[in-house]
């Protein structure tokens, strides 16, 4: 769990860079809540710079069972959430810790690659669906063609691979269809194609619009590339387009990230996703993201070349400023978070496959098939295999290629489901949840003894009369270290 990150913590040095602010901006407003010593674990969490948006299961389980909680769990769920990994990518940016293998430049090999990969997606989606058959029948709330970087794929890929979904899954009008990209690769051809094949809503990766900063990353596209896409895709018909920045990045200023957003907004993105930098071995901390080869930045070494390079790591005050002044210039364009790192404009709403999965009322199922994927279900998750050669070889032989398979327990199942609403930034109702857990409350018994801590710590606040629970600012930007060492099993 997270909480094994704790252990390189030094509570004196972690002081120390959350005091280290650019005195051009306002000191962080979450520093009282952060200094507290009540909330040493939240520090420590922060400092660790993990990434573990993750739900886990405490069974040990296998993949027959496995597949029956999912079948039964999709039975129950009035659509659920399907996402496809193609995990190809043109370069390796040297923050990245996605499963991904990078494409030659040689075009022959590079399609030959392709359809070896689409074809490896197509052998295991049918395996999911001889082994899970409600896959077939359950409607599917929003298709995700992520990554890696789909948009690598060349046309007819993109067209065989969606031309298998849909004939293989419950995908019809009603069903969003979201597909992720790089801005290198969102050409007008392969944004027409994906428009051609039914997607409306687009995601890619920013990350900056400092050239000099994408560029020390290993990005292979500019700033203002980045920008075109936008346009572009708006022009062709995409009625939702979101973006991802992130926040802590070697040679970043606070107001340079600042600028980027206020030039998304500009933009008008429908989402502006601001994430926050996460460095740590994925061998240290568990991860929805499966893992094969670590990110260049994670080596202290190459950290320490780059900072002599003239590329400063910004320190927690810092990161702390860029985040808060995010939230401030995004809460007056009317952007508003949901859930923790998406702002989306409010007139457009949440990314439904985040909604789908996470909001109290929703957290349906979610299926990953390609290498590294993640799936979920109220009673169990698994990830897939996320060395490539292994992969192929399973899916050669027919098989699902998962690992790491747990089922939940009935008193985790509880625990889950309010890390996953709380992970949405929104209120928790009292209403929703005794209609999902019968006898419980978040307002009495180990519920209510918890957010009665959390809120002496100024990190939630309850409205008994309205029967809600909701994240204070200082909730919100801490939410991942509240959800992973306060909410323990
Ligand atoms: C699969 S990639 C996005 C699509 C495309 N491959 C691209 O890079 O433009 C998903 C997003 O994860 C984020 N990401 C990747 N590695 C990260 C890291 N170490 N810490 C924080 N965010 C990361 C980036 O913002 C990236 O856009
Ligand atoms: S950030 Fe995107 S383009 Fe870069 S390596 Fe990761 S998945 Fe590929």
């Amino acid at each position: 769990m997270g909480t094994s990150t704790v252990h390189l913590y030094d509570r004196n040095e972690a002081l120390h860079s959350l005091s280290a602010i650019d005195s051009a901006y306002p000191a962080p407003r979450v520093f009282p809540v952060l200094a507290d010593e009540r909330n040493d674990e939240l520090l420590g969490y922060l400092q660790a710079e993990a990434f573990t948006h993750v739900f886990t299961g405490d069974v040990e389980s296998d993949p027959q069972h496995f597949f029956r909680d999912l079948d039964r769990g999709l039975r129950e769920a009035p659509s659920f959430h399907l996402w496809v990994d193609i995990p190809l990518c043109r370069y390796r940016c040297h923050f990245c810790q996605f499963p991904t293998l990078v494409t030659s430049s040689r075009t022959d090999t590079a399609d030959a690659t392709a359809r070896r990969w689409v074809d490896a997606n197509i052998r295991e989606a049918r395996s999911w669906v001889a082994a899970v058959p409600a896959l077939r029948t359950t409607p599917v709330g929003e298709f995700c063609l992520f990554g890696g970087t789909p948009s690598v794929l060349p046309a007819g890929e993109i067209e065989r691979l969606v031309d298998f979904y849909r004939e293989t899954f419950a995908i019809d009008e009603r069903t969003s269809m979201r597909a992720e990209g790089s801005p290198d690769s969102l050409t007008e051809e392969i944004l027409s194609t994906l428009r051609g094949a039914g997607f409306t809503a687009l995601s890619y990766g920013i990350q900056s619009l400092d050239d000099r900063l994408l560029a020390v990353a290993n990005r292979r596209h500019t700033g203002d590339q980045a920008l075109q896409v936008r346009a572009a895709a708006e022009r062709l018909g995409f009625t939702r387009v979101d973006g991802d920045l992130v926040w802590g990045l070697p040679g970043q200023t606070v107001a340079g990230f600042l600028d980027d957003v206020d030039r998304l907004i500009e933009a008008r993105f429908s989402t502006v996703v601001a994430i926050k930098l996460h460095l740590r071995s994925f061998h240290d901390v568990e991860s929805a993201i499966g893992h094969v080869s670590p990110a260049p930045w994670e080596d202290p070494r190459v950290r320490e070349q780059l900072e002599r390079r003239g590329f400063a790591w910004p320190s927690l005050g810092q990161q702390m400023q860029m985040r808060e002044g995010a939230v401030d210039r995004l809460g007056a364009a009317g952007y508003y978070e949901h859930p923790t790192t998406y702002f989306p404009r409010r007139d457009v709403g949440p990314e439904l496959w985040r909604s789908l999965n996470l909001d109290q009322d929703k957290q349906v199922p979610q299926v990953g098939i390609g290498l590294g994927a993640y799936s979920w279900c109220g009673d169990a998750e698994a990830n897939a295999v996320a060395a490539p050669a292994r992969y192929l070889s399973l899916v050669e032989q027919g098989g699902v290629p998962l690992e790491n398979v747990t089922t939940v327990s009935p008193d985790h199942r509880e625990v889950r489901a309010v890390q996953m609403a709380l992970s949405t930034c929104r209120p928790l109702l009292e209403d929703v949840h005794r209609s999902r857990f019968p006898g419980s409350s978040l307002l009495s018994g180990r519920w209510g003894a918890m957010f009665d801590s959390l809120a002496e710590r100024g990190l939630v606040r309850i409205d008994r009369r309205a029967g809600s629970v909701a994240l204070t600012e200082a909730g919100a930007t801490l939410v991942e270290a509240v959800m992973n060492t306060q909410l323990g099993r």
